[in-house]
């Protein structure tokens, strides 16, 4: 029997894109606003449930913006998974305040709760957690550590656009998810 192979890298393109992106095109709207930008929030705040959704040019820049709008800064310390995307540590990194790693969980390599808690100092001002490959992490444990310790929770669902839990999207638990349409 052979495994059904699923490509990491493949955008799936078979859809209307060709179509939007000449009309965007035709528009000159290429940039800042335009017919499609509040079309995409809409849709990504319908598909999530979020309350709000704001558009910028990638994931990257979403976490950055996310971290921005907390006041981190020099002294601050944020934790962050050790197995993620380097845009997780390097935006933390950015709003001067320090990651401090905790460790994946052979389940399922996201965050070990039980770890980010012995983290916990009183410099930390949030958690960072990653929902990676689709899985989300356990997010009962999570909330309640971060309302215990009066921590933000912030959510890079990069790699999670359909994923939920108990029929709640990830990156609505946090004060802000953050979500990727890089190929992957
Ligand atoms: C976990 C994670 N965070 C952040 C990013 C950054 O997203 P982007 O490539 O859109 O900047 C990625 C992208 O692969 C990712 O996998």
């Amino acid at each position: 029997m052979t495994s059904p192979v699923i490509p990491v890298y493949k955008p799936d393109l078979g859809g209307n894109e060709r179509r939007y992106v000449l009309e965007c095109l035709d528009s000159t709207w290429i940039s800042s606003l335009g017919a499609f930008i509040p079309k995409f929030e809409a849709a990504v705040a319908a598909v999530t449930g979020a309350r709000h959704a704001i558009a910028v040019c990638n994931g990257t820049v979403a976490l950055h913006l996310a971290l921005h709008c907390l006041d981190l800064g020099a002294g601050d310390e944020v934790i962050v998974p050790t197995f993620t995307y380097i845009a997780s540590v390097n935006t933390i990194a950015q709003t001067g305040a320090r990651p401090v790693f905790a460790d994946a969980r052979p389940s399922d390599w996201n965050i070990d709760p039980d770890d980010a808690a012995r983290l916990i100092t009183p410099r930390t001002k949030a958690i960072l957690l990653v929902h990676l490959y689709g899985a989300a992490c356990d997010m009962t444990a999570l909330t309640a550590l971060s309302a215990r310790h009066g921590l933000h929770l912030v959510e890079d669902c990069a790699e999670a656009l359909g994923t939920t839990r108990e029929g709640r999207h990830v990156g609505t638990y946090g004060i802000a998810g953050t979500f990727s349409f890089f190929g992957n």
